[in-house]
């Protein structure tokens, strides 16, 4: 709406736009920095990570997610970035595959598991398996082959049974 004190806000005589108040924006962390969102707050938080920031690590996985090729955490809980409107994350932290290596680039256990056990096909599932295999890790640090089977990620390649191994060679800090 058109606010009439508000010169900025008052559209041009014979405009037929109405102009929008300027957003208030959304602020968030992403892998332990601080953004502000001022587009549209209704963007899913995927195409911000990619478009916006470019961290192209989290993938397209479909309108739902299916998949889990674009898991993140977000407060610490797995979430879909396509499903996460970035309205509702205001005052979140987000956690990426980005944010996973130290600052020295030194691989997370994780990581280091899935290079160890050559769970790695054309790498596109790989982001999605490493961030729902942290959220297990974190709920379950000696998780089951069930547990494991139940995680929601899809990797076409074929690798699910190294995935496996990885993960669990992590959960034992790192030895098979
Ligand atoms: S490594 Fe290619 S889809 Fe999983």
């Amino acid at each position: 709406m058109a606010h009439a004190q508000d010169p900025i806000l008052t559209p041009h005589p014979g405009s037929t736009i109405t102009p929008e108040k300027v957003r208030d924006g959304i602020d968030l962390q992403i892998n332990g920095r601080a953004y502000r969102h001022t587009g549209d707050p209704h963007m899913p938080l995927l195409w911000y990570l990619r478009d916006v920031l470019r961290l192209t690590g989290t993938k397209y996985s479909g309108e739902h997610g299916e998949g889990g090729y674009d898991l993140v955490l977000v407060n610490g809980k797995l979430a879909s970035a396509i499903g996460t409107p970035m309205e509702q994350l205001e005052g979140k932290s987000v956690l990426t595959v980005e944010g996973l290596a130290a600052a020295d680039g030194k691989l997370h256990p994780l990581q280091q598991a899935f290079v160890d056990e050559d769970a790695i096909g054309c790498g596109y599932c790989t982001p999605g398996w490493l961030m729902a295999s942290l959220d297990l890790l974190n709920r379950h640090p000696q998780p089951s082959d069930s547990e494991i089977d139940q995680l929601p990620n899809l990797c076409r390649c074929g690798c699910q049974t190294r995935v496996r191994r990885a993960i669990k060679r992590a959960a034992k800090g790192g030895h098979a």
